[in-house]
């Protein structure tokens, strides 16, 4: 692990590997382990660059909410550090949320953007006050009961009966995740905004991902990003649900390949 000081904060990311950069970018409540396979399999030609966002993994928690804008900063402000001007950007989730914030903000910094398992739309005004709430009670009561009730709506049912090993590995990774940090990032993604109108606006190549059963961003929200993304692709990974990276490296990384060799 490697540490650099962006704005307030610690931020802790790995690095590895040789060739045009890559930086991906871990969603809630988890941590930048979460891209093992997907760094094994691009080093192979590309320097990867792994942080944790905020409140994450091992980079330090900040005051109040963690926005999208914020992650973003922060990306940009590694990659300063690093000496990268440009890079291809992807992001799963709460990390596609930040690379299309990072996109407003620095769009000649995208050389090719990757959206995996996320959406462009803002939070309704429920899914606002439900993440209110989620924040109080993993303040008040740790990380276990939010996780165990998140757990089974994050992967496909297939998961969860046959691959115990994922689901623990996921588990364990989001427990990991200390409260104050998932806190923020509640507070975070409940004031971003809605991309939904520029998504029209994006012009690198972009590959848009998502697991055929994810329940949280379902294919829907995928197929509404494919359509407006001019040029995009847009695969679909059987037998994941929403942590299709994890559940289904083999075809998340072809899909990732075959994406970023063309
Ligand atoms: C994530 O996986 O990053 C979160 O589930 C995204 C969200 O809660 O909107």
């Amino acid at each position: 692990m490697s540490q650099m000081r962006v704005d307030d904060i610690q931020m802790a990311y790995d690095e590895s590997g040789a060739g045009p950069p890559v930086v991906l970018l871990h969603g809630y409540p988890f941590n930048r382990s979460m891209w093992r396979e997907q760094v094994a399999t691009l080093s192979a030609n590309y320097r990867v660059i792994t942080p944790d966002l905020r409140g994450h993994g091992d980079s330090d928690s900040s005051a109040g909410p963690a926005t999208m804008k914020a992650m973003a900063r922060d990306v940009g402000l590694l990659m300063d550090g690093l000496g990268i001007s440009r890079a291809i950007i992807g992001g799963l989730s709460m990390g596609g949320y930040v690379a299309l914030a990072f996109y407003r903000l620095f769009a000649l910094r995208v050389s090719s953007l990757i959206l995996a398992d996320t959406r462009a739309q803002a939070d309704t005004e429920e899914a606002k006050q439900i993440r209110a709430q989620q924040a109080e009670k993993v303040i008040a009561e740790g990380m276990a009961g939010m996780v165990d009730s998140m757990l089974p709506k994050l992967l496909a049912p297939e998961t969860v009966s046959k691959r115990p090993e994922v689901v623990k590995r996921i588990r364990d990774m989001m427990l990991r995740t200390k409260p104050e940090g998932a806190a923020a990032a509640l507070m975070g993604m409940a004031t971003r905004e809605d991309q939904t109108e520029n998504l029209s606006r994006i012009i690198p190549p972009t590959l848009i991902l998502v697991g055929r059963d994810d329940s949280i961003t379902p294919l829907q929200d995928a197929e509404r990003m494919h359509q407006q993304i001019g040029g995009s692709r847009l695969v679909v990974i059987e037998n994941a649900g929403h942590v299709s990276n994890i559940e289904q490296p083999e075809q998340f990384n072809k899909a990732l390949t075959d994406f970023l060799h063309t």
